[in-house]
């Protein structure tokens, strides 16, 4: 195994650029690999794309000589090993889309070099390194894996949102195609992250990842059930979820919302149930937990019917304002964000809809929820929030006022808890 001084990483989204950033810092420099021009543009020019990622940092290891983007692929020369981190959606069948790592592989493989050590992060199915992704690496360069080229899985473990979560602090697991591959990823990693947990192959690797993901679907599911369950018993899940995790074993807090989003725990799951497929095997555990998370947004939209009949008015021709747009509390993420369901629910029942979010003040485009895009975020003013007839609470960012929500919105419906604590007026309140 040849020593490593330069690294490519192809896709710099969420997982990518902070990745590469944290080598970059680590002494190994990094040459940036995306398709698409303007992050790499923004890159180049010291710019973030990313909320949490400070331009600061960027404008660092840029001027160090560490960092460089590109969208030429033919760089790959340059660099001792690859670490891929492009998307792995579904696509319309809700079915595994693993031609975004297909791309990379046709696309890296005629510049791979032996020697090369290549390692796939995006998430998926168990079999897609030592199968698919190493069939198109090995047509296309005519070398052979584990033999001319090392080949690993490494998945990775972003927690967007969450300040103390720091690349090279997260336990980084690592498989390899042969125990060579595994040694030339270990030794890698460890250049920027404390601690490497080796396994035994690239499909016990795929596969933690995935246990990962559906242990918190699995887990989301169970507080969505209980919160209808013990609400239907005039019990409030939250106040039981906050007792129940001060018992200091063998108990982890999850909690209940408006449904599912981000781009891992929505979708990852399926990558399983559709491979279980293959061998005979059923995944109901999942399937289940699936159901009940995709009914939330429509229990929700419920909960504001009945908030709104209690002051004798209807989701129709009211005007209900969504508070938060983003998938999850502090990020700008709004990618499969349960928010657009609720957006779309509400104004199919003939609601006039608006949504506020600080985070992400105009809709960004997207495949799935176009008709939003350009849509402005509602200014947080008192005239604007006493407009609206209810504010209905889907991702509680930090930084909004929740006293001042208090203060002005007539009726809140709260899917976050966010305004426990604070005092409202009566049958102002309702907890969905
Ligand atoms: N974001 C997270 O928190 C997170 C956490 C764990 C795992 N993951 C997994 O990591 C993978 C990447 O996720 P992400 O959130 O960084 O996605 P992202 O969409 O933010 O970034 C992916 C990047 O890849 C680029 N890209 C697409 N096709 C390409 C190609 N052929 N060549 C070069 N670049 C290409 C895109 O332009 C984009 O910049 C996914 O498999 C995801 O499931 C994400």
């Amino acid at each position: 195994m040849q020593k490593i001084d330069t690294i490519g990483i192809v896709g710099l989204g969420y997982v990518g650029l902070p990745l590469g950033l944290q080598f970059a810092r680590s002494g190994v420099k990094v040459i940036g690999l995306d398709i698409d021009e303007a992050k790499v543009r923004s890159l180049k020019a010291g710019q973030s794309y990313i909320h949490h990622i400070k331009p600061e940092w960027i404008q660092e290891q840029v001027a160090r000589g560490q960092f460089d983007a590109s969208s030429d692929f033919a760089r790959v020369r340059e660099v001792q090993a690859v670490i891929i981190c492009v998307p792995t959606p579904l696509n319309k069948n809700r079915e595994p889309d693993i031609s975004y790592i297909l791309n990379t592989g046709a696309g890296l493989a005629p510049h791979l070099q032996k020697g090369m050590l290549v390692v796939l992060e995006s998430t998926t199915y168990p079999g897609t390194t030592d199968g698919e992704l190493r069939e198109v690496l090995e047509k296309g360069s005519g070398l052979k894996a584990g033999v001319d080229f090392h080949l690993a899985f490494s998945p990775e473990r972003e927690d967007p949102g969450n300040p103390d979560s720091q690349v090279a602090e997260i336990p980084k697991v690592v498989g390899g195609l042969t125990p060579a591959c595994l040694e030339a990823a270990t030794r890698l990693y460890g250049r920027a992250i404390k601690r490497i947990v080796p396994v035994s192959s690239c499909r016990a690797a795929e596969a933690t990842k995935l246990l990962e993901n559906i242990f918190r679907g699995v887990n989301i599911a169970l507080a969505n059930e209980l919160k209808m369950v013990y609400g239907a018993m005039d019990i409030d899940v939250w106040e039981v979820i906050n007792a129940a995790k001060t018992k200091p074993f063998g108990f982890m807090p999850f909690y209940p919302g408006p449904g599912l989003g981000g781009h891992c725990i929505p979708i990852d799951p399926f990558y399983l149930t559709w491979k279980a497929r293959e061998f005979g095997q059923s995944t109901r555990f999942i399937e289940l937990a699936g159901e009940v998370n995709t009914a939330m947004p429509e229990w929700v939209v419920n909960r504001v019917a009945d908030a709104l009949n209690s002051r004798r008015k209807a989701i129709n021709g009211s005007r209900i304002l969504v508070l938060g747009l983003a998938y999850k509390a502090n990020v700008d993420d709004a990618r499969e964000s349960p928010s657009y369901v609720l957006l779309e629910k509400l104004k199919s029942r003939g609601a006039e809809v608006g949504y506020h979010d600080p985070y992400l003040p105009v809709v960004p485009p997207s495949r799935e929820h176009a008709q939003w895009a350009g849509t402005k975020s509602v200014p947080w003013t008192e005239t604007a929030i006493k407009g609206f007839d209810a504010v209905l609470i889907s991702t509680a960012h930090a930084s909004v006022n929740y006293r001042e929500l208090a203060e002005w919105a007539p009726l809140i419906i709260d899917t976050r808890n966010a305004l426990a604590g604070l005092t409202v007026k009566p049958g102002q309140l309702w907890k969905a």
